[in-house]
């Protein structure tokens, strides 16, 4: 296995492991390990059935169940599918996944399976950056705040899925890092009903300012997918958006697994 820097912030590209085969224990200790100092990881040339898929994510923590399945892929509900033919947008609003979860994702995968000719890239920034570039002041306030997170009222969301999701829970607004130790501004702005000792009207607007200020260049490392990547996402320590910049007359497939992280806290 060989990791190589993508960006001077974070990013690795991974080479020499197949994912369709079972990966070993000291590899899966490694993957672990790179995923947590570079923050996103990726793999090229992979070709996986579903099985296999799940298999390999697995390596980063247990799938979970995501909570628009509507998407999910009708044989492997663990594996969401993101598509626009049917009837996604593309998340083009930086965001981390699935943060109305006690348990929140420790990573979201993406195995590109069908890849526009141009456009459609997936781009990461490194909260743990952006809390590092905080003056002083601000890390402390950020500190002593919480969000209470739910479902973002997309309006096909399931009974059951807002039933089983929908109430709130609620996250510190910097945690830190359970296998690299650092800290990172963690929140979901869509999903944030509002932050501690806030109205709902004015947690937004903050947040929204918030992330103006905080996501620059070159805490940004974008990916321009090819057919037979994985990438590997750190939700515990970056903030990701999709590219909405392709024809929609092209296909853009990505298959989505989410697997379970620790319950975010600030040590
Ligand atoms: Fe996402």
């Amino acid at each position: 296995m060989k990791v190589t820097p993508l960006h001077p912030s974070l990013g690795a590209e991974i080479a020499g492991v197949d994912l369709s085969r079972p990966v070993d224990a000291p590899t899966r200790e490694a993957l672990g390990r790179a995923l947590g100092e570079h923050l996103a990881l990726v793999f090229h040339d992979q070709t996986l059935t579903p099985e296999q898929y799940l298999r390999a994510a697995s390596v980063f923590g247990p799938p979970m169940e995501q909570h628009y399945s509507q998407h999910n892929m009708p044989d492997f509900p663990l594996i969401g599918l993101i598509w626009h033919r049917n009837g996604q947008q593309p998340a083009e609003a930086w965001h981390t996944d699935h943060t109305n979860r006690e348990r929140p994702p420790a990573a979201t995968i993406l195995y590109g399976v069908e890849i526009p000719s141009a456009g459609g890239a997936t781009s990461v920034a490194s909260m743990r950056a952006a809390y590092d570039a905080l003056p002083a002041d601000e890390q402390r306030r950020l500190e002593s705040l919480t969000t209470f997170n739910g479902l973002d009222g997309k309006p096909d969301t399931r009974e059951e899925d807002r039933a089983k999701y929908g109430h709130l829970v609620e996250h510190p607004m910097v945690r830190t890092h359970p296998v690299h130790g650092s800290r990172a501004v963690y929140f979901h702005v869509s999903k944030t009903d509002h932050v501690s000792g806030m109205t709902p009207e004015a947690s937004k607007p903050y947040l929204n300012g918030l992330l103006e200020r905080m996501i620059r260049p070159e805490i940004i490392y974008q990916h321009r997918w090819r057919k037979g990547d994985v990438l590997v996402i750190d939700n515990r320590a970056t903030m990701h958006r999709a590219h909405g910049d392709y024809d929609r007359a092209e296909s853009r497939v990505l298959w989505r697994i989410i697997v379970e992280g620790d319950r975010p806290r600030l040590a």
